[in-house]
């Protein structure tokens, strides 16, 4: 087991807080930021994104999946990126309150299965299986 610093949570966060700043959310007035370590063989670069809404409401892209896709860009092609930490920060909401959607944890299945999760409000560092137990996967 490795053990997290707490000050490698706490950039993580301050990451996925600047990100929300730039969230594009005229409608819902619901900030979001997520960001994303990934462990590069040039070392850890942290990628941010950040809720970009439309006035279709259906077609609204969240913070974690913005993040996401520009993480795919850090690993290896044609490899899943090694993601080691994904941070989440809603900066309109209560404590606790901004935990990924579901369709986002499909996507953090897809593409960071063994990060560590850290939510703002929420002490614990979670694991996929806290956010979406009994997945559906297909073999790759
Ligand atoms: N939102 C995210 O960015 N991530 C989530 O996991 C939950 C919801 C955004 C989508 C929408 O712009 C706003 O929050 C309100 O739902």
């Amino acid at each position: 087991m490795t053990e997290t610093l707490s000050s490698d949570r706490d950039k993580l966060l301050a990451a996925a807080r600047a990100a929300a700043a730039h969230a594009w959310a005229p409608y819902s007035h619901f900030r979001v930021g997520a960001a994303v370590a990934v462990d590069t063989a040039e070392g850890q670069r942290v990628v941010t994104g950040a809720n970009v809404e439309n006035a279709s409401y259906g077609l609204t892209l969240c913070a974690e999946r913005a993040a996401l896709s520009a993480a795919c860009q850090l690993g290896a092609p044609g490899e899943r990126p090694p993601i080691s930490a994904v941070a989440v920060v809603g900066l309109d909401a209560q404590p606790g309150e901004c935990m990924p959607c579901g369709a986002c944890r499909q996507w953090l299945a897809e593409l960071a299965p063994d990060a560590e999760y850290y939510v703002e409000g929420v002490a614990e560092t979670l694991h996929l299986d806290d956010l979406l137990p009994r997945r559906f996967t297909l073999k790759e």
